[in-house]
């Protein structure tokens, strides 16, 4: 039976990431990364981290959504969705009143249909430019 819950260790996450085969990062950037993140899901099959996604907000107007991994033979059976959904409920439950939070995603190659579900719009648009980014190190 798949469970959600909202811890998950540095090794955890690595173990995630190599996965879905992406690079691994330094531990001690992982554990501050899950430490500072606002909010952090995990799906779990028998105590085993099968899937995750994190945000973070800076107390305003945006939020980072990151980190979203499903282990690929757990892919397509809607897990992503209920992560990514759960993230998005969190930043729900910050609105105050008369405020607008904007998430954030930087989507990989190809899964920008999985996001649009959620409303989220790509970019380039036409009212904005693409997203950018700069890796310093
Ligand atoms: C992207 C990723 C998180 C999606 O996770 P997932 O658990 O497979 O996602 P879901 O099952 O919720 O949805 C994936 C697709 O399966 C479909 N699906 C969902 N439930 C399904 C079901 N029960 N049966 C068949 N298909 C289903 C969805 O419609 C969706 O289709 P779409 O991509 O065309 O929108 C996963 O593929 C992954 O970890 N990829 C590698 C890391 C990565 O690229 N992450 C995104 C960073 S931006």
């Amino acid at each position: 039976m798949l469970r959600y819950e909202n811890t998950l260790s540095a090794d955890e996450y690595a173990e995630l990431r190599s996965a879905v085969g992406w690079e691994p990062i330094a531990t001690e950037q992982a554990r501050a990364g899950l430490l500072n993140s606002d909010f952090v899901v995990v799906c779990r099959e028998e105590g085993r981290a099968v899937g995750c996604a994190r945000i973070f907000w800076d107390k305003g107007y945006i939020a980072y959504l990151a980190d979203v991994m499903v282990r690929p033979e757990y892919g397509h059976r809607g897990i992503g969705r209920e992560l990514v959904a759960r993230c998005i409920a969190f930043i729900d439950g910050c609105l105050r009143e008369g405020w607008r939070i904007k998430i954030v995603i930087v989507a990989a190659k190809g899964k920008e249909n999985f996001y649009r579900h959620f409303g989220f719009e790509p970019r380039p648009s036409e009212t904005g430019g693409a997203g950018m980014q700069l890796w310093r190190g």
